[in-house]
């Protein structure tokens, strides 16, 4: 069985360029995202500062830009002082977010001396849960401050006498949220958040400033909270963040499919919210957005329980979802939906790099892997390039649960008019019938194609593991053809394919 998609593409489509900082990552001091997963003194492929070069280079070849840090939930409990100086004088503490405890091996340096190794940008939450304007304030000396005040000098002291120029700040994390450390209402986190950014631009005008906005488009606060913040700190920031974790639940997998109709609304009602503010305020500067957090989380299964009681482990198994070729088609459909919103969606980070919900797994004194999650992403932030093009669609739809009526096809495009590269990013998402792609790609001039590889498997729940790494990989999709300006070929149920044409030259 099998519908036909019509697609429309054409260079005038031009949403915006393709932004770098789409494809950022989160690496949160949670489970083993660090220890055991970044950092391993002790493993084989470790080197000399107790990073694990396997997940180095796989950091790289997943494309990742940058990099959001040290948490999460974690970071509102978080005295950032234990985590610097001599590694033997730091203390341990309890890490309330996730009943862990926290060793201080790893602080703000080291993990400055493997953005610098991974090749990317850092960005740095401030604690706004217990703490406020001072200790976000000297966190930002400590990191930034050319040397001669107290907090650059202990820095230097420390061996890092180069400031270090953090650009993207994170004003807290999930405030709106009931279950964080000092969750505020929206009136309390709008007066700390404009206060703490109001000092760090007193401290350095050119930082770009994150105001946390709702945890989900379930928050009860959601719109009326994105309001309140922006109404009191428009001047003082730069965007608001978005966080969103979807998963097939009750078996309810029409719905799963269609998440990123979420992703969608979500990021359209916060630009529409504040874009209001903005009427409301007579500014003309654009509030833009952080999508600091996305993924696919099985918040419900037994992974995701913290301990409890008397066990505060250090870096315990927690989060290790295992994704399926059907997690990395929704994947890859929340990517598609990001890219599509370029114009506003100035930053995202994949929650998170390593071992937790992660595209990377590691085994302590092991192996490392690539989820299924791994290759829609690797494969977009390599091949996304020059201007983001919104594609019309013409597809079958299917009913499901959540969202009603929902397309069975999604799909974005990018055009680097200087190299004449065209990239056609397109998700399957019905789980019933094969689509058969036709596009018209006339608008383009003359094109031939140069690679089109489709994710897809059988049985949509098969997954990767250390022992079956492959399982779930892209393939060449043979069936997709060019024949003059026409673009043919099948689209598997539960799919995702990336099909890329250049100019002939
Ligand atoms: O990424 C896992 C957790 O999800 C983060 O700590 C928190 O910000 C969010 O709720």
């Amino acid at each position: 069985m099998s519908s036909r998609i019509t697609l429309a593409l054409n260079p005038a489509f031009r949403v915006a360029p393709v932004r770098r900082r789409t494809f950022g990552a989160f690496v949160e001091h949670l489970g083993r995202c660090v220890y055991s997963g970044i950092f391993e003194p002790g493993h084989p492929s470790a080197d000399e500062d107790g990073f694990r070069t396997d997940v180095l280079a796989l950091t790289r070849e997943l494309g990742v830009s940058s990099v959001r840090y040290p948490g999460g939930n974690f970071v509102s409990g978080y005295k950032w002082e234990d985590g610097v100086g001599p590694v033997e004088q730091r203390p341990a503490r309890h890490d309330l977010a996730w009943h862990s405890t926290e060793p201080n091996t790893v602080g703000l340096d080291e993990f400055m001396a493997w953005v610098a190794k991974a090749g990317v940008e850092p960005m740095y939450a401030v604690n706004l849960g217990t703490r406020g304007i001072e200790e976000t304030l000297d966190v930002l000396q400590y990191a930034n401050a050319p040397e001669g005040i107290a907090l650059s000098d202990e820095r230097a002291a420390n061996g890092h006498a180069a400031p270090y120029g953090i650009s993207m700040w994170c004003l807290g994390n999930e405030m709106d949220g009931p279950w964080q450390t000092g969750h505020k209402t929206p009136e309390e986190y709008a007066r700390v958040a404009t206060e703490a950014a109001r000092a760090m631009r007193q401290e350095d005008p050119g930082l770009e400033l994150v105001a946390c906005g709702s945890s989900n488009t379930s928050m009860e606060t959601f719109g009326a909270w994105e309001n309140a913040v922006l109404t009191e700190a428009y001047d003082h920031v730069d965007m608001i963040s978005a966080h969103a974790y979807y998963s097939e639940q009750d078996g309810d997998q029409a719905s799963f499919l269609a998440s990123a109709d979420d992703m969608d609304y979500y990021i359209d009602s916060v630009v529409a919210t504040a874009d209001h503010v903005r009427a409301k305020l007579k500014r003309d500067k654009r509030i833009m957005v952080s999508f600091d957090e996305w993924n696919i989380w099985y918040q419900h299964r037994a992974e995701s329980r913290p301990p409890s009681g008397e066990d505060w482990p250090i870096a315990p198994v927690l989060l290790e979802d295992t994704y399926s070729a059907m997690d990395a088609v929704v994947f890859g459909n929340l990517l598609i939906s990001l890219l599509r919103h370029s114009d506003r969606v100035a930053s995202a980070s994949l929650a998170q790099l390593v071992n937790v919900i992660a595209p990377i797994m590691t085994e302590p004194g092991g192996a490392s892997w690539k989820q299924t999650t791994f290759h829609p992403f690797a494969l977009t932030s390599r091949h996304a390039a020059g201007e983001v093009l919104d594609v019309r669609l013409d597809a079958p739809t299917f009913e499901n649960r959540r969202f009603g009526t929902s397309s069975a096809a999604d799909a974005v495009a990018t055009w680097d008019e200087g190299s004449g590269a065209l990239s056609l990013f397109v998700v399957n998402r019905g789980a019933d019938e094969q689509l058969d792609l036709d596009a018209d790609l006339s608008a383009f001039g003359d094109l031939e194609l140069v690679e089109a590889v489709t994710l897809h498997h059988e049985d949509p729940y098969a997954a990767n593991t250390n022992d079956a790494p492959e399982t779930v990989t892209p393939a060449a999709n043979d069936s997709i053809t060019l024949a003059g300006d026409r673009l043919t070929g099948d689209l598997p149920a539960i799919s995702w394919s990336m099909i890329r044409l250049a100019r002939r030259a």
